[in-house]
């Protein structure tokens, strides 16, 4: 093979996270920065991830290309990606310039292929993971020396909660106030080691239509709800300091009391909002209803639910609880698919007739599938490439 057909590539996956601390809005969309701070917990890669290879090579022609989960994806016209790409490109350009015995890498067409290990039809969010793979995959093509840090700044523009997935464990992401964004990056709070016990049950709600997609439901909650200006300011700022130190200390009572509260605060700006935006259903209501009915019966917050912009339901626990939180779930869910796995697998039924039965038949006929997870790592380089050595697309 003579060098100009040499095909450059570099494949990484990144994580799904959940934010506990809500990011609802920003002061700049063309920059995409943020109204206010937000905290998320990165979930394992086990359960749900992006595998996306960047790859490049002279004689590769015409425009950059993704494929994602076996589909041509429009790139050229999403501002996003192409902010993301200009980026990249030019940090390489940096490296080019100052030793000329580097390959032109930034000058070439790059070709992506992107899959997700988990069903597009779960309605989970996977911006998030998409871009933080696609930033890193080519960070790592281009052999960028900026840490996840500096990365997260330029995954931030391609979705903002994307910039939470560059890292492993808790992550903040700080608004920052620079007019230019240069502040607003996202940094780990605690490594996954710190708290490895944390896990996540999450309810896929199947929607009986399509809600408001976030970048549009912020901007008519920025622009009308009257609650909002106080989130931003006070509330957020002072939880994103209760919730740091609870993580710190792996205080899991306070950690779930803020998530909850977080959680409703968001969902309470959107329906203040106007037109007013509605995200959850009697689905997602019954098994908020089943979170306090557990932490009732506990004595204690032993459970934490949180939602995005959607019906599905998020529940954190700590293992030793999996019976008392999980196990009550799996009762009630017994025949819907995800209870395998490494973090479903062991979770024995918890019989219990603490529920109202209206819950009980609410997520009988609401949820669809369940997914079992936990806190996981960062993005991780991998061998495995989904372009082979001549620049075509393999199936994942
Ligand atoms: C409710 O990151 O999807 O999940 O920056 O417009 O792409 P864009 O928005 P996105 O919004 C996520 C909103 C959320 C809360 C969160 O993840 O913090």
């Amino acid at each position: 093979m003579s060098s100009s057909n040499t095909v450059y590539r570099a494949s990484t996956t990144a994580p799904v996270n959940i934010a506990v601390i809500k990011y609802w809005g920003k002061r700049d969309t063309a920059l995409n920065l943020p109204t206010n701070s937000s905290l998320s917990v990165t979930l394992s890669q086990k359960s749900l991830r992006t595998h996306t290879t960047a790859s490049c090579s002279e004689s590769f022609s015409g425009p950059d290309t993704l494929i994602l989960n076996g589909e041509k994806e429009d790139i050229q016209s999403s501002k996003r990606t192409q902010a993301c790409l200009k980026h990249l490109r030019s940090l390489r350009q940096e490296l080019e310039s100052k030793d000329a015995s580097l390959p032109k890498l930034s000058k070439w067409t790059l070709r992506l292929v992107s899959a997700n290990n988990f069903p597009t039809a779960a309605g989970l969010a996977s911006s998030a993971a998409g871009f933080a793979a696609l930033v890193r995959a080519i960070a790592d093509l281009y052999e960028l020396p900026q840490s996840p840090k500096e990365l997260s700044l330029i995954a931030r523009q391609g979705s903002g909660s994307a910039c939470r997935s560059l890292m492993g464990g808790y992550v903040a992401w700080r608004a920052g106030t620079n007019e230019d964004g240069s502040d607003s990056l996202a940094e780990e709070v605690a490594p996954l080691s710190h708290w490895p016990e944390m896990r996540a049950l999450i309810l896929i709600v199947s929607a009986e239509k399509k809600g408001v997609p976030s970048t549009a439901g912020m901007q008519t909650t920025v622009e009308t709800s009257t609650l909002a200006p106080a989130r931003f300011k006070e509330i957020v700022p002072q939880r994103m300091q209760e919730i740091e130190k609870a993580i710190k200390e792996r205080d899991f009572e306070t950690f779930a009391r803020i998530t909850m509260q977080d959680s409703n605060s968001f969902h309470a700006i959107c329906l203040d909002s106007w037109p007013p935006i509605h995200y959850l259903n009697d689905v997602s209501r019954a098994a908020m209803n089943a979170v306090e009915t557990a932490n009732r019966k506990a004595g204690k917050l032993i459970c934490a639910y949180t939602f995005d912009a959607g019906p599905n339901a998020v529940i954190y626990y700590l293992a030793e609880h999996a019976h008392q939180v999980a196990g009550v779930f799996r009762n009630i869910l017994p025949q819907v698919p995800g209870w395998e796995g490494e973090f479903g697998g062991s979770i024995r039924p918890n019989e219990y007739g603490g529920l109202e039965q209206k819950t009980l038949m609410t997520l009988k006929a609401g949820v669809s599938r369940v997914i079992c997870t936990a806190v996981g790592g960062g993005p991780e380089k991998v061998e495995r490439h989904l372009v082979d050595a001549r620049g075509n697309a393999v199936v994942d």
